[in-house]
């Protein structure tokens, strides 16, 4: 077996530690006689997966009490719909702010419920930065204010928690959760898919301030209204239990990584020498300004767009896949997230060299 550097943006790869640790407890979990698939989620042993799920998490995000803590099923799309749906509480508008692709996506579904103040916007600039804050559009009549905090599709992070004018803050943050330590005390919903730095897909972490609940309207699913799954620890339906068990893997991985603190600074050493190398070399451009460059997901063009296919398979010829950019956007991307190792980074950039100094 040879397993190769996947720069895939999510699904994505995950540490090797936590597939070993899942093969190992594959037929039996903690001398419980089953696997964890097969455990009632209301049995005494899933119970402690869920307990210890919840509590890492809230450790290495630093969780304040007054937020609950949920895992839910749909996907972030989901979450779209069910941002307005679950905060609007008698309000017709919402704030959003679009850099990228998904909160392109986020704004159009948000639209089905709410008018949408367009706070900011780079589409006429393709998405290359986050627009100034001093040209933003804040209604203070809004439920809450959206941004996504790293646009994955088109590598676009904001390299601070926005100031929300005293909405409550919503942050889509699939791709870069767990990645850099955030205040949590200063948003009102936090939301991330967990198929890129948590886990295999599957689950929907969200993360909602106490006094934001309750309000949904009672067309909301009942398993899609925040306030019924928090009084159900999430558990109103069945939820994807191997999934927050391998969830609860990563985030035990994580710990012994030194948690996010730590991992935040081996991101930024990642980064910044990919990105070195990018801008050093006559073949490589990102298109991102600097500021806003995300640390996550790195976009690169070919100056020649001919080269493309002989770089997707040269690199795969060397273990190093998935590379090729979003359909929408074209050229390539690296997805360099937590579980990327060091040499992955190296290695891609040994490739990229190479590949330069031969076409
Ligand atoms: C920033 C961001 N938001 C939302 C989504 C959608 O997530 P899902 O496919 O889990 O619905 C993605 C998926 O890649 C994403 O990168």
């Amino acid at each position: 077996m040879s397993r190769v550097y996947n720069f895939s943006a999510g699904p994505s790869t995950l540490p090797e530690s936590v597939l070993l640790q899942a093969q190992q407890e594959l037929l039996e979990w903690r001398g419980s006689g089953m696997s964890v698939m097969e455990m009632s989620h209301r049995g005494k042993h899933f119970a402690i997966i869920a307990e210890e799920l919840e509590s890492d998490l809230r450790s290495l995000l630093a969780i304040p009490d007054n937020y609950k803590v949920l895992f839910l099923q749909g996907g972030a799309s989901a979450q779209f719909s069910l941002i307005p749906q679950n905060l609007l509480n008698g309000k017709t508008k919402a704030c959003y702010i679009k850099t990228g692709a998904w909160s392109e996506k986020a704004v159009s579904d948000a639209q089905n419920y709410c008018e949408v103040v367009l706070t900011a916007s780079s589409e006429a600039e393709h998405y290359s930065h986050v627009p100034e804050p001093a040209t933003w559009l804040i209604d203070s009549d809004a439920a809450y204010l959206h941004y996504t905090s790293n646009e994955t599709i088109h590598g676009v992070e904001f390299p601070d928690i926005p100031d929300s004018k005293g909405l409550p803050l919503v942050s889509d943050m699939s791709s870069n959760i767990l990645s850099r330590p955030v205040d949590i005390s200063q948003f009102g919903l936090i939301y991330a898919g967990t198929q890129k730095n948590m886990g295999p897909s599957g689950v929907t972490i969200v993360i909602v301030r106490d006094d934001l609940i309750g309000h949904a309207p009672k067309t909301t699913p009942s398993v899609f209204n925040y306030a019924e799954q928090a009084k159900n620890q999430s558990m109103l339906n069945t939820p994807a239990t191997y999934n927050w068990y391998l969830v609860g893997l990563v985030l035990k991985w994580l710990q012994a990584q030194g948690g996010v603190a730590a991992i935040e600074q081996r991101n930024i050493a990642k980064a910044a020498k990919l990105y070195q190398a990018i801008d050093q070399s006559a073949l490589y451009h990102n298109p991102v300004a600097i500021p806003y460059r995300s640390r996550m997901n790195v976009p690169f063009i070919l100056a020649d767009d001919g080269l493309d296919k002989a770089f997707i398979s040269a690199a795969e010829a060397q273990g190093l896949y998935e590379l090729k950019g979003h359909r929408s956007v074209g050229g390539m991307r690296a997805s360099i997230y937590n579980a990327m190792p060091d040499a992955g980074v190296e290695a891609l950039i040994a490739f990229m060299a190479e590949f330069e100094r031969s076409h």
